[in-house]
């Protein structure tokens, strides 16, 4: 089978619209492989600062983009991904909200999406994958045999990843984070390259006061056995 025979649930959206929950779960009930391209994103900014690398530097970025040692599976409860930067467990960091900001940032640069994408293209393995992000449905898996796109209330996707960093134990202010997913949101989404937005044959679930179940069920129903 070559790779691009294998099949790919593309599900892309804002932050906290649920990507990473709802990805995960789907990924479980069919035994597919899982790419959380957020966290790339995310460890890249950690291993920059690590490596007193400039988030202005888009060359020394787009080198350690590529050599980059880091390995990643989904948490045991489905909350999220473990990552393993250099052999060090930084999930925790990784959720931080400075963490999304600085990836935010260093998403915008032409040079280092272009390296990511080579690594995300590599996750496509058999039986099937299911790749959360931005740009899955629109750049990295275009032929994707269903695409998602997740969205919710900013209001809601603030109280979510507000609840999300109170259970591991990040203190966090609920005005903050709406302002800096506001901020977020405004940016990942007028970027010139790659830039949010759903895929024209993406199919839209709004995740607003809906559960997981229910929009996992969804997605389901859609995989041809
Ligand atoms: O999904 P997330 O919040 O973990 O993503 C963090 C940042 O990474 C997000 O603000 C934009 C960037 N990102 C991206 O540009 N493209 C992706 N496919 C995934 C994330």
């Amino acid at each position: 089978m070559t790779n691009t025979n294998i099949p790919v649930i593309a599900i892309d959206g804002p932050s906290g619209a649920g990507k990473g929950t709802v990805s995960l779960r789907v990924a479980k009930h069919l035994g597919w492989h899982t790419l959380d391209s957020g966290a790339m994103y995310r460890v890249l900014a950690i291993a920059a600062h690590r490596h007193k690398i400039s988030l202005e530097d888009e060359t020394a970025l787009a080198t350690l983009a590529t050599d980059l040692e880091v390995h990643f599976a989904p948490l045991p409860d489905l909350s999220g991904t473990q990552v393993i930067l250099e052999g060090q467990d930084v999930s925790p960091d990784l959720r931080r909200e400075s963490s999304g900001a600085a990836a935010s940032l260093i998403a915008a640069k032409p040079t280092v999406r272009q390296a990511l994408l080579t690594r995300q293209r590599a996750f496509r393995q058999a039986p099937g994958l299911v790749a959360d992000g931005r740009d899955m449905g629109t750049v990295v898996f275009p032929d994707a045999a269903i695409k998602i796109f997740l969205t919710a209330s900013a209001e809601e996707r603030a109280q979510r990843r507000y609840k999300q960093l109170i259970d591991i134990g990040i203190d966090a202010k609920l005005s903050n984070i709406l302002i800096e997913i506001a901020e977020r949101d405004k940016r990942d989404s007028t970027r010139t390259i790659a830039p949010l937005i759903a895929a024209a044959d993406a199919l839209v679930i709004d995740t607003t006061g809906v559960p997981i179940e229910p929009v996992v069920a969804r997605i389901l129903e859609r995989v041809v056995h």
